[in-house]
């Protein structure tokens, strides 16, 4: 298996933003621009408050819904969670877990993604596991001890059957939201490190199955070049996902990548 033969995804993140009639008006408008895509995956993760707009705007296109976190425990008291069995019941299929401002505003921890991870796979639900260095970790040269810690955590105890229905996002916190993007070759190079970790603990044929997308700024100007890439095979994408135009053009930068 190789790059050809990978699932190629584009995943907006929309984080905090839009309205239910905001959202309503940027997936109809989507929609259109988006019809004939066929090789590329396109899904839209969305705040919970819009997952409901979306799934009915989208209902019998080629976008697919997910949602922005999830919680580790089935249910209980824990007050403004929302659970995996809750987002699978409405019919999201991805969820985003670990993303770094999770984990920097919101004590996210390895640990937490890990379980998370393994409440969103129980659920039937497609995890997009986010991973990625600080400005000052890489400065200090630990990125790829940063990164395959954050590998072995966040999967600990995930099988490879489970494993294959993962995404990892490699979101350089330094590039997220700033417009420094990683390099092509910045982001070639730590998505074929994690690729390689994963070939160790699963074996070289599930590694080569793994989606892995790059994220971080990454827009309609520089997304050819990043998906253009061996192990680049998508990328979650926040403010860009929120034009339709630019992200539809950074659709179509991943069906020719
Ligand atoms: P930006 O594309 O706005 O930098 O955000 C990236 C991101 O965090 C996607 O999850």
């Amino acid at each position: 298996m190789n790059k050809a033969t990978r699932k190629a995804i584009i995943a907006g993140n929309w984080k905090m933003n839009k309205t239910r009639p905001e959202a309503k008006a940027l997936l109809e408008e989507l929609k259109g621009m988006v019809a004939d895509i066929k090789t590329v995956e396109i899904v839209a993760c969305v705040p919970f408050t819009n997952l409901e707009t979306a799934l009915a705007a989208t209902e019998g296109t080629n976008i697919k819904i997910g949602a922005e976190n999830c919680h580790f425990e089935k249910s209980g008291a824990f007050t403004g969670e929302i659970s995996a069995d809750m987002l699978a019941e409405m019919g999201v299929e991805y969820v985003v877990l670990g993303h770094s401002e999770r984990r920097q505003y919101f004590a996210e921890t390895d640990e937490t993604v890990n379980k998370r991870t393994k409440a969103a796979l129980a659920a039937g639900l497609k995890p997009i596991v986010c991973v990625g260095e600080l400005l000052w970790e890489r400065e200090c040269n630990i990125t790829e001890e940063v990164i395959a810690r954050q590998i072995k955590l966040d999967f600990f105890g995930i099988s490879a059957d489970d494993l294959k229905k993962c995404v990892i996002a490699y979101e350089p916190v330094w590039a997220i939201g700033t417009g420094k993007t990683a390099t092509a070759d910045q982001a070639e190079e730590v998505c074929a490190f994690i690729r390689a970790q994963l070939a160790k603990l699963y074996g070289a044929e599930v590694a080569e199955a793994i989606t892995i997308q790059y994220g971080g700024s990454m827009n309609a100007a520089n997304a050819a070049e990043l998906v253009s890439k061996t192990n680049v095979d998508g990328g979650l994408i926040g403010g860009a996902s929120l034009k339709a135009a630019d992200f539809t053009t950074i659709i179509k930068a991943a069906e020719n990548g």
